[in-house]
């Protein structure tokens, strides 16, 4: 996913500017009070300093914004005021402030804010499905994805690209298992998966320059103050390249498809159907043109996005969590043998898996892989638990403060996946009956790849312990559960693990 603003900012900028804030600060803050504006009743937060508010607070504290904000909680309760700079950030961690913001004004609460310079590059001035404000481009575009990408009949016709995609990844864990003593970097192998298709190497590049995508995406000091950007000019000549890179890797790519679907029998190897084919021609409500090629490629990258990293993260979580405590893998390979005997396990077999189902539904609660959803913005100014949410603020939801929540789950702390299966506790991830985890969000923008995604760690998962069994690596000794943000919250200390392959 392209924008979530949940990243910390690199701690070592502060010193260097904050003198030089607090002069600006001043200089503006005189001024702004001059305009004079009607006092808005804003969510509580921690006191700031004038213009720059909070930012060298949430900078120098040197955690993790998740941290920061999982810290303050306590004090500020679940609806609070950061202010970012120039950017004000309202952050939401209740499942009721959820439900009335996300449901029941679920209209009001559907847009997404400005972007700074560096998104709006790599959005295409906000032409994604994520990016979009809530209007008709992002209607074009969500529709175009479900129906065409994420629907349950298109989920259904691509049941076998999975199952050779799976295929491949207990291929590649075994080869690399036979290379490297038995040992896998679970993350990395996990990703492939969802590069359907040949041409290994050839994704490898595309993996790679997705990455350093992500990392200039990552915040700057002058994001919050654009009235230091002319000391960014170097990291802005970065992002440049990085853009330009990005379109020549990813048009020669785009091309060749356009030619297969132009000139069908031309490519004996291309696949029947791709996302890109979707786009080619896309209508888009009130627009003439067609997505360009640069735009294509901003479409495309926030479908590999979207998926890959979240996905990953999950199963990274379950292999520690199934390490940290043998029994649950125990219990998930008994649950596979006693459904399909010696058979392959396939998505069909998995809706009849009730354990491992409640292990995926505890990781998702436990291990949302975005602490944060993306962030949203009010249409118009609106209430929200008695306070006022101004337009071009950032509202953020932090997903553990609903999942965790002691008043609306019991022992929150503790990774159990009985509290699902033995059906203690449940819990609707849409939020249609209820809300009380959010991995994917609620509401008009919940995440489009819910279903597939759900698929997809069910059958990994699945696949990966009936083929192997997974233990801790010698010299790793007792799992580290500790987590760090990159762009979804991984393990701190990337899992190894051992596989040894059941006879
Ligand atoms: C475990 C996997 C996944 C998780 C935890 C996840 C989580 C999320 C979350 C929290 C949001 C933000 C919702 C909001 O704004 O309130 C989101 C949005 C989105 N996700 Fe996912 N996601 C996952 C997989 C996928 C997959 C497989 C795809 C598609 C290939 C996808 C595509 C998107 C898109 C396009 C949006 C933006 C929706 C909009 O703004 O209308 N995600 N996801």
């Amino acid at each position: 996913m392209a924008s979530l603003s949940s990243s910390p900012l690199s701690p070592y900028y502060h010193l260097l500017f904050t003198a030089l804030a607090f002069l600006i600060s001043f200089l503006i803050f005189v001024f702004s009070r001059k305009s004079g504006s009607k006092k808005l009743n804003l969510p509580p937060g921690p006191p700031g300093y004038p213009v720059v508010g909070n930012l060298f607070q949430v900078a120098r504290s040197g955690k993790p914004f998740f941290q920061y904000v999982r810290e303050l909680i306590p004090k500020y309760g679940p609806i609070m005021t950061l202010k970012m700079g120039t950017r004000t950030m309202i952050i939401i961690s209740g499942a009721d402030l959820a439900k009335e913001a996300l449901i029941e004004k679920g209209q009001v609460f559907a847009s997404r804010p400005r972007e700074n310079p560096t998104r709006t590059i790599f959005s295409c001035n906000k032409f994604t499905v994520n990016a979009a404000l809530y209007g008709p481009v992002w209607r074009s575009l969500r529709r175009n994805m479900v129906q065409n990408a994420l629907s349950a009949a298109r989920l259904r016709e691509f049941r076998h690209v999975r199952d050779s995609a799976m295929d491949k990844l207990v291929d590649r864990l075994k080869s690399e298992a036979a290379a490297n003593d038995g040992v896998v970097w679970v993350l990395r192998n996990a990703s492939y998966v969802f590069w359907f298709g040949n041409g290994w190497e050839l994704i490898e590049k595309v993996d790679q320059m997705m990455k350093t995508v992500l990392m200039v995406l990552d915040p700057r000091l002058d994001d919050y103050l654009p009235i230091l950007s002319p000391l960014f000019s170097k990291q802005w000549k970065r992002v440049q390249e990085v853009r330009n890179q990005q379109i020549e890797t990813l048009v020669p790519l785009i091309e060749k498809r356009r030619n297969a679907v132009q000139n069908p029998g031309s490519d004996k190897t291309a696949a029947s159907f791709s996302y890109l084919d979707t786009l080619f021609d896309l209508k888009i409500e009130g627009r003439k043109s067609s997505p360009s090629n640069p735009e294509i490629v901003t479409l495309c990258s926030e479908f590999l996005n979207g998926g890959t990293d979240t996905t990953a993260t999950a199963v990274e979580w379950a292999v520690a969590r199934m390490i940290e405590n043998p029994e649950i893998q125990t219990r998930l390979y008994d649950e596979i043998r006693t459904t399909v005997g010696g058979k392959k396990v396939d998505e069909k077999d998995v809706e009849k898996m009730p354990y491992l189902n409640a292990v995926v539904k505890e990781l998702l609660r436990k291990h949302p892989p975005t602490y944060f959803s993306l962030t949203h913005a009010v249409t118009e100014p609106a209430k929200l638990g008695g306070y006022d949410i101004p337009t071009d603020t950032n509202v953020e939801f932090f997903l553990p403060g609903i999942s965790e929540d002691p008043n609306i789950w019991s022992d929150p702390e503790k990774f159990d996946p009985d509290r699902f299966f033995a059906g203690r506790e449940e819990a609707d991830m849409t939020g249609v009956t209820g809300v009380k985890m959010i991995p994917f969000g609620i509401g008009r923008r919940i995440c489009p790849g819910l279903s597939m995604a759900t698929v997809h760690v069910n059958l990994m998962l699945a696949r990966m312990v009936q083929e192997f069994e997974w233990s801790g690596h010698p010299d790793s000794g007792k799992v580290d559960l500790s987590e760090k943000l990159e762009f979804t919250v991984v393990m701190k200390n990337s899992l190894r693990a051992k596989i040894t392959p059941r006879a």
